[in-house]
């Protein structure tokens, strides 16, 4: 067969690893053809693209990236785009089209299965964790991992110098990186999209620690949480050309709120897309390399409009539709039983 492939949205540890996976099950397994298409859905209007063979991904699978390159958009957002993309396929001669992407290149995968029966399997990846069906994405293990280096390193100079440091990781729409990592790295409080947090509550939190004698405390917020009505003034929002909200900022604002109204001098550290970047994590590895396998074994099965996910410890397939233009909430379980019982 002849398979194209692309990674879209936001890069993410672990991609290198689907594409390697993808290429060697598919090349020396099923005797297929993989074409990489550049720059996700942009190198296939266009067709810009990479031949993949087993030799070309020597040494991809600890790079953190993408090789193909990816970048935001969305093909329906361009007049001729969904047009475009089914005429490369066409005109490439492909048999299947591999997207690996998060929750809108997932939408877009599910659209155009739906609109024109498009031969496509989808590979779920962010750093988020927040895409609907699948126990965890890859790149999250390796963003929880980095944050949690990151808050262990401020515990000691938060101590020395008996500060507040506000610690802001990803997380748009879901705390899961600010729950796990914030666990994991002893945080005072966690801040996360799905509770509007109150910052008077916040300050009540730290100057009840620091009154109990502890030197320092570690407040993680996920840069998609949010005051509730009346606590702290919110931010306006920037969009970026995609029409994509960008979020970071929200520890800049919450930081001098926290210093006023508790006299505790306070910092802001924000991780960015450190979280992103470099060499995934084993655990990421073995999970990016289970979903190529299973991508390119669901193309032989023409399992067309179904998107790889994990179960417990097994890969499975479900329908893209079920997971088209949603987001997976933290589990809130965790947050409130959990996380919150070692807040103070
Ligand atoms: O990929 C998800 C994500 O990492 C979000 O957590 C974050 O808000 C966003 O990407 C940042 O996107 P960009 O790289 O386009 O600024």
């Amino acid at each position: 067969m002849r398979v194209g492939l692309l990674t879209g949205g936001g890069d993410c540890p672990g991609l290198n690893a689907v594409i390697r996976a993808v290429v060697r099950k598919g090349e020396m397994g099923y005797g297929d053809e993989i074409v990489g298409f550049l720059d996700a859905w942009d190198g296939v209007i266009q067709r810009r693209t990479m031949t993949l063979d087993v030799r070309s991904l020597r040494g991809m699978l600890p790079k953190g990236g993408t090789l193909l390159g990816t970048k935001r958009g969305n093909p329906y957002d361009q007049p001729d785009g969904p047009s475009g993309v089914i005429a490369t396929f066409e005109e490439m001669g492909l048999d299947a089209l591999i997207v690996v992407g998060g929750n809108g290149s997932l939408s877009v995968a599910s659209q155009l299965y739906k609109d024109f029966g498009l031969p496509i399997i989808g590979v779920p990846k962010t750093i988020d964790n927040d895409i609907v069906g699948t126990d965890t994405t890859f790149g999250f293990n390796t963003a929880v991992q980095i944050a949690t280096d990151a808050i262990d390193r401020l515990h000691t100079t938060a101590e020395s110098h008996d500060r507040v440091m506000v610690v802001e990781v990803m997380g748009r729409h879901s705390g899961w990186i600010a729950t796990h990592a914030g666990i994991a790295g002893g945080a005072t409080v966690i801040l996360i999209p799905e509770l509007p947090f109150d910052v008077d509550e916040v300050v009540r939190i730290l100057q009840a620690r620091h009154e109990r004698g502890r030197y320092a405390s570690i407040v993680v917020v996920a840069e998609g949480a949010e005051p509730g009505e009346g606590s702290m003034p919110g931010r306006e929002k920037v969009y970026d050309k995609f029409g994509h909200v960008r979020l970071r900022g929200i520890a800049e604002l919450l930081a001098p709120e926290i210093e006023a109204r508790s006299g505790l001098e306070t910092r802001v550290v924000l991780l960015g897309h450190v979280q992103r970047g470099g060499t995934p994590s084993a655990f990421d590895r073995v999970l990016a390399t289970r979903y190529g396998v299973a991508a390119i074994d669901a193309v032989q099965q023409r399992a067309w409009g179904q998107m790889t996910a994990i179960r417990g410890n097994e890969v499975v397939l479900m329908p893209l539709s079920e997971t088209a233009g949603k987001t997976r909430p933290v589990d809130l379980y965790l947050y409130r039983d959990v996380a919150s019982v070692f807040f103070g």
